[in-house]
């Protein structure tokens, strides 16, 4: 079975071809590009179909065209002026769907490779989504959770949330949730130090959600280092479909770097818009290319008016907002009849989701 990587950031091309099954090779779908080489690496793909309109195309024709065992073909080719791929096949025509469909089944049919039954279309989501904020207590960690938790009822696939809250005995999550506290990273850290990155031993899950939470001590926990935090985001996105950060309001290199290898996050603010200049200085962090939205959270009565403000001051879309909600009034997510110790604000998350996903 061949591999055939289509990179292009055209929804309604990449939907249809997500659906096509071919004889002799495997499609692969890459919506995202800022993690292509990862992908490229991953798959070692026979051929890669290439769109022109790809953000930063020049980069990854150029990063292809080094590798002699994979044939290029650029599609949309007509936007460009430049040409970055001598050997690479060029079709200088906007492409539909129906177009790549037919490269695709031609490839198939003139490059047979032993038949195989197992014909699967990987689609390759690879959401990194991480959680941080500007002071503590905002509620990045109810927020992160309820996202994980909506997305898990709407079937988009694995989903892993990773609690990267360092401290002394069980994290924030790990208490609420009540999960298993000693499946946790620790073993992670065991097994990469024996040179068996396995992940599994690692993670606990409620209700189809994977959750790795962090060691019991913070002895442990300086185990943990960067290449281990890159090396674990790396198989991570082999199994799951979004990987979701909680990031503590303490940026330590590990939370700095978990933000640089996420493909979109997420800040949560409180209505104190005077704080806002904490979040312009913060932005420096983040990586050009990353989506960034913001959302607010313990909106009181007489806060008008700062969604619009803070976006003109911070310049991230403010896609959400939450109210403050009393403690008598607050529910908690329930899971069955059990509940969660954590509260529900799955109304809301729907708007930050449409506008994530
Ligand atoms: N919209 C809200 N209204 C009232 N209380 C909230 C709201 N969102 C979160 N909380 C509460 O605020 C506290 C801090 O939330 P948490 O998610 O732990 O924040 P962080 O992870 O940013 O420290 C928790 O007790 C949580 O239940
Ligand atoms: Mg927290």
């Amino acid at each position: 079975m061949g591999i055939i990587l289509y990179i292009g950031k055209n929804k309604e091309i990449t939907d249809n071809i997500a659906e096509i099954t071919l004889k002799n090779h495997e499609v692969a779908i890459l919506n995202c590009n800022s993690h292509y080489k990862h992908y490229i690496e991953e798959y070692m793909p026979d051929y890669i179909i290439l769109s022109a309109d790809t953000d930063n195309y020049s980069e990854i024709s150029r990063y292809i065209a080094e590798k002699n065992s994979i044939k290029l073909i650029i599609t949309e080719k007509d936007k460009l002026d430049i040409d970055q791929s001598g050997n690479a096949l060029q079709i200088s025509e906007p492409t539909s769907s129906g177009q790549i469909k037919e490269i695709l089944n031609i490839i198939d049919k003139i490059d047979q490779i032993e038949p195989d039954n197992n014909r699967k279309c990987k689609y390759a989501k690879q959401e990194v989504l991480s959680f941080y904020s500007i002071q503590g207590g905002v509620g990045k960690t109810s927020i992160a959770f309820n996202t994980a938790w909506y997305l898990s009822k709407r079937n988009i696939g694995r989903i892993l949330l990773i609690d990267l809250n360092f401290c002394e005995g069980p994290s924030d999550i790990s208490i609420r949730l009540k999960v298993d506290r000693l499946a946790n990273m620790s073993s992670y850290i065991k097994n990469t130090l024996k040179g068996a990155g396995n992940i599994q031993d690692s993670i606990t899950n409620l209700n189809n959600i994977d959750i790795m939470v962090p060691p019991l001590s913070l002895h442990q926990s300086d185990g943990f280092n960067l290449d281990m935090l890159n090396d674990l985001i790396y198989s991570a996105r082999n199994d799951y479909d979004v990987i979701i950060a909680d990031i503590p309001f303490r940026y330590d290199n590990v939370s700095l770097e978990m933000l640089n290898l996420s493909t979109s996050s997420v800040i949560v603010l409180s209505p104190d818009i005077s704080l806002a200049p904490r979040v312009v200085d913060f932005q420096k962090f983040l990586p050009e290319k990353q989506k960034k939205v913001a959302i607010l959270n313990k909106v009181e009565e007489g806060d008008i008016q700062i969604k619009k403000d803070y976006e003109s001051i911070i310049g991230i879309p403010v896609c959400g907002q939450f109210d403050f909600v009393p403690k008598n009034n607050r529910k908690s997510l329930k899971d069955g009849k059990s509940v969660i110790g954590l509260p529900d604000m799955q109304a809301g998350i729907g708007q930050l989701v449409d506008y994530l996903f």
